[in-house]
């Protein structure tokens, strides 16, 4: 069982697509691990988007992540990082496939509604970022 990171970005929080979304997620066969709803600062905008830090889209990145609450959340399955980032589909919107959240939601590559883990390592990473210290109630048995 692998776990992954999701965030539902304030575009999607802001337009009540929470539920939606987390259906699209259970439909899919992914468990919610954990979840909780947060407001983030400048400076946690900014720690958790580091590794974007040279490209030039940073700025606008960090100030569109503290325009408003987002929901972050731990999801669990087999192959669960590759499985999410299938279900958000590509980056931009106008590239993401039929169905899938990115496609049916987003507004903008900047405003793409969802984030997910792109590899293990950052997974782990981004998981401890949000969750640390904190019990992932709902792991499968
Ligand atoms: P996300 O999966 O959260 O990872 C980094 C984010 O940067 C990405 O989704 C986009 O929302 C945002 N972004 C803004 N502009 C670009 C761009 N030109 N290329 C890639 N990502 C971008």
């Amino acid at each position: 069982m692998e776990l992954t990171l999701s965030i539902i970005k304030p575009d999607g929080v802001r337009r009540n697509l929470v539920g939606k979304i987390f259906s699209q997620i259970e439909e899919s066969g992914l468990r919610i691990a954990a979840t909780r709803m947060i407001h983030l600062s400048r400076r946690e905008a900014e720690q958790f988007y580091a590794v974007h830090k040279e490209r030039p889209f940073y700025g606008e990145l960090v100030e569109s992540m503290t325009t408003g609450p987002v929901v972050v959340s731990v999801l669990e399955g087999a192959n669960a990082i590759a499985r999410y980032r299938d279900l958000m589909g590509a980056t931009d919107p106008k590239k993401a496939a039929a169905g899938t959240i990115r496609a049916t939601h987003a507004v903008s590559i900047g405003e793409n509604t969802v984030h997910g883990s792109d590899a293990v390592d950052t997974a782990k990473h981004e998981v401890g970022f949000f969750f640390a210290g904190t019990e992932i109630v709902n792991r499968a048995k």
